[in-house]
């Protein structure tokens, strides 16, 4: 395959927090489009500060990091949060739900402000919603307050939203840590049928490594990181 395949692609990749030492020194690293990768590494191995990167959360040094064909480096803080919302389904670690906002609307939000993810749509916007939420068992829960939910339900939110408007590239950070075993098998099936459907890239990040054989490859940080001890 050639480099114009290339989803991500990392070449000498530097990140530090502040002054802080170098948390990433990647020399290289390809993701192909369409690829569903499986990215695992201890914890503090840097794995959300790559992704944050990637998703152009954080600011990577121009021309060390290529997403989707741009030099997010290069780009400026509003035009990356813009390829974000177009382009990149994230489920947070953390979630970063909108607290004020009830579950269903928590989920619509990326295709209402995204012209280009709603388009992606087969039907409208409550209906994609109401099935996603179907799919991951949080229908009854459409109408409330996500700071009224259990982490478990709030992961499935944050996992529903990032899926919602076929992104092309997926990000996921740790999306089934907190989920039991039929719902985790129930949000895998859901993320790779849309992955499928979509032709989406697939970046996840999970300690569980007994997943990893649903993906087309592991990946792992340490390997590919000078910078980890
Ligand atoms: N906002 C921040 N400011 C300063 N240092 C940070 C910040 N976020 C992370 N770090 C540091 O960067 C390193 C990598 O952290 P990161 O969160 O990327 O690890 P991780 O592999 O995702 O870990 P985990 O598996 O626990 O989620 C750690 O040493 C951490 O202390
Ligand atoms: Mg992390």
């Amino acid at each position: 395959m050639t480099d114009d395949t290339a989803c991500i692609r990392a070449t000498a990749l530097t990140f530090s927090y502040g002054k802080g030492p170098n948390v990433l020194d990647i020399p290289e690293m390809t993701i192909r489009s369409g690829e569903r990768v499986f990215l695992h590494g201890p914890s503090g191995s840097g794995k959300t500060t790559l992704l944050g990167l990637v998703a152009g959360v954080l600011k990577p040094t121009p021309g060390s990091l290529e997403v989707l064909g741009k030099d997010v480096g290069a780009l400026s803080s509003p035009a990356r949060d813009r390829l974000r919302a177009s382009h990149i389904g994230y489920v947070f670690q953390m979630f970063n739900l909108i607290p004020y906002l009830n579950v269903r609307d928590n989920i619509a939000l990326p295709v209402r402000i995204n012209a280009d993810r709603r388009r992606r749509l087969d039907g409208p916007v409550d209906e994609a919603v109401t099935e996603a939420a179907a799919h991951l068992g949080i229908e009854h829960l459409l109408t409330e307050k996500v700071t009224r939910l259990s982490v478990g339900q709030q992961q499935r939110v944050a996992a529903a939203r990032a899926i919602l408007g076929s992104p092309e590239l997926i990000i996921a950070d740790e999306p089934t840590s907190a989920l039991d075993a039929d719902r985790r098998h129930a949000f895998l099936e859901l993320l790779f049928k849309n992955v499928e459907q979509s032709g989406s890239t697939l970046l996840f990040v999970s300690h569980d490594m007994g997943l990893a054989d649903q993906f087309d490859r592991p990946l792992s940080l340490p390997e590919l990181n000078r910078a980890s001890a």
